[in-house]
């Protein structure tokens, strides 16, 4: 391999990648309340829309998480210690990472795992110049349908994974539990998870979060219907559904709907689904926890936490797990 070349030696994606999504679908629309994985949102138009996201003044998680990097890049750096690999599960523009890797003492290797292969690999130039000494070794992977750590030459003292964005609050908890203790068992003894978790606050400010004024978070939800219609097919109106992001206090979790404007269909692998007005799309989940929370589901992983930073407003943290 060419080093520093932006090519990809580890392609782990399904060779049946569009299978899948159809698959997915047709599952997902043949439920009593229809649904859509969020992991479909991130195709390149999506993965920029995304980035977009994370600029929006309402969109509170990046920059409260950037501030916790900024202020304790050092004391996470410590408590990783000297000579690891660090890997980030659904890295997508590699955009934390840098923050954390200047404070690490003779970083080994950075293992991006994304999806979208195009959207990883153009953003991983400014990082090799970045980091000259650091091996870069982007696998190209659905990291929740597992993936394995490619091996790197020097000598590795620590595997770590980081986990930042709070991709975690994704998975609703028992499968948030279960991917954090296949998170461990990658690591392996000694190896720690550097995990960005969102935490309850305000409704008002939550809201506000997923329903931007500027309307990027309903490109963002309206790009899978986008999708289906360019990669499957699929005979639909995108501008028939609108966009709601809504608290769900009782389950604790913002939930993003694709939300049905008047009766019509989605036309899709044979399969004709029909939508009264008012009838929605469950497209994400986006669950926020409390401190307690956070220590229970790291229990049920089979790990601890070890420390935690917060920002400021306290919306926002950094968690320290290890086994
Ligand atoms: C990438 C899953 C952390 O839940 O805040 C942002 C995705 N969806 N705006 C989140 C998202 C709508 C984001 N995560």
């Amino acid at each position: 391999m060419t080093p520093g070349a932006n090519h990809l030696a580890h392609d782990h994606r399904s060779d049946d990648a569009a299978g899948e999504f159809m698959a997915d679908v047709l599952a997902g629309l043949a439920q009593p309340q229809p649904l859509i994985p969020p992991k479909y949102f991130y195709d390149d138009t999506g993965s920029r829309l995304f980035d977009r996201i994370c600029e929006l003044p309402e969109y509170y998680p990046t920059r409260t998480e950037m501030q916790i990097l900024e202020q304790s890049a050092g004391d996470i750096g410590k408590r990783l210690g000297e000579r690891i690999v660090l890997v980030e599960p659904g890295s997508g523009s590699s955009a934390k990472v840098s923050l954390l890797l200047k404070s690490l003492h003779h970083p080994v290797a950075y293992v991006p795992v994304e999806i979208s292969g195009e959207h990883m690999l153009s953003s991983l130039t400014p990082l090799r110049q970045q980091f000259p000494n650091v091996e870069i070794i982007p696998v190209c992977a659905d990291f929740t349908a597992g993936f394995t750590i490619p091996a790197v030459s020097a000598p590795v003292a620590r595997r770590a994974i980081f986990f930042p964005g709070s991709t975690i609050g994704n998975f609703p908890p028992e499968d948030a539990a279960a991917l954090l203790a296949q998170f461990r068992k990658l690591v392996g003894a000694g190896g720690a998870i550097v995990l960005g978790v969102d935490l309850h606050k305000d409704a008002g400010v939550l809201e506000a979060a997923y329903n931007d004024a500027a309307g990027v978070t309903a490109a963002f939800n309206r790009n899978l219907l986008t999708r289906m219609q360019q990669e499957l097919g699929a005979v639909l109106d995108a501008d028939g559904f609108g966009h709601r992001a809504v608290w769900n206090a009782p389950e604790s979790r913002i939930e993003m709907h694709l939300v049905s404007r008047h009766r019509q269909s989605i036309e899709v692998g044979g399969s004709t689904f029909w939508f009264e007005a008012d009838d929605f799309i469950i497209t994400e989940f986006s669950y926020k926890y409390s401190q307690s929370g956070i220590d229970a589901l790291a229990a049920e992983a089979g790990l601890r936490v070890g420390a935690t930073w917060l920002d400021t407003h306290g919306w926002f943290s950094i968690q320290y797990l290890e086994a």
